[in-house]
């Protein structure tokens, strides 16, 4: 295992990589790595000789109310697991170490940005493709994996590698959940356990919208006004419950195939988000 801790010196191994011959899958986490991220390191690990995992908490995408303090961090329990599961790089640099101070360059996505996510938090996803472009440019990789828990994200970053021409391979990975079907996430360790049994209500009242839906699609928004009514009296802030086309992130047309029924919501000072994707 091979740790980098600058951008010089983990491009440069990057690019002898690549001069070598070696074909580069990365994932690109913010650490605390929990099932899901060890899901898409499997992915990575099928996909090419050389598995890179950059393990950094971007602080461009969190605006100045938001956790960007407190965001779990374990370095130590990170490498482990990434050893573990065959990775063989890891980046981690310090906080002061991705940006020059001076930095006055972002690469943003103004369409599937706007919505969801985007809508709540502004300037999130310009701090997403922000980053994840710079990563791309050190780790040179010919595949990236990003889990489809943000399947938002997932959208936007696959629309910056088409418009960019990044010759990059995006794969979306599935959503992985805990027994009892809440989405794994590293801020799901910041939920009491009585805050965590509520937020199972997410899940469910997202499979019963999509149940609703895929038997009449003229239902869609009574099915979201439940789903939302279904969070708020298990005890959580709705911040969205909407259904948008995959492809525009737009209310879905006649025209519509898949459909992403994304929420997200606040359990005490948590902000969790969930989605079903499926086909009308
Ligand atoms: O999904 C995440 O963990 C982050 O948004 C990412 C893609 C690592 C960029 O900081």
């Amino acid at each position: 295992m091979k740790i980098f801790k600058t951008r010089r010196e983990f491009q440069q191994y990057a690019l002898e990589l690549k001069r070598s011959g070696k074909s580069i899958a990365l994932v690109p986490t913010m650490g605390f790595l929990h099932d899901g991220h060890m899901s898409l390191i499997d992915i990575a690990r099928q996909k090419a000789d050389v598995v890179m995992v950059s393990i950094f908490v971007n602080p461009t995408q969190f605006a100045p109310n938001e956790d960007f303090d407190r965001y779990p961090r374990d370095f130590d329990g990170d490498v482990a697991k990434c050893i573990d599961h065959g990775a063989d790089v890891i980046f981690a640099p310090e906080p002061g170490e991705m940006y020059d101070e001076d930095a006055s360059v972002w690469v943003e996505e103004i369409r599937l940005s706007k919505p969801l996510c985007g809508r709540s938090r502004p300037t999130f996803y310009r701090g997403v493709t922000t980053v994840v472009a710079k990563l791309f440019l050190l780790a040179q990789p010919d595949y990236a994996v990003f889990g489809l828990k943000d399947a938002q994200q997932c959208f936007v970053i696959q629309k910056m590698v088409r418009d960019l021409d990044f010759p990059i391979e995006i794969i979306p990975a599935p959503l992985v959940r805990d027994a009892d079907g809440l989405a794994l996430s590293s801020r799901n360790r910041y939920l009491s356990a009585d805050e965590r049994s509520r937020a199972l209500s997410i899940h469910q009242s997202l499979l019963a919208a999509k149940t609703e839906i895929v038997a009449n699609r003229e239902s869609m928004d009574e099915a979201l006004e439940r789903a939302r009514a279904v969070i708020t009296a298990s005890g959580g802030r709705v911040d969205y419950v909407d259904i948008l086309d995959c492809r525009t992130m737009e209310y879905p047309t006649s025209k519509s195939t898949q459909v992403i029924v994304a929420a997200a919501a606040f359990f005490g000072t948590t902000r969790l988000i969930d989605n079903e994707i499926f086909d009308l």
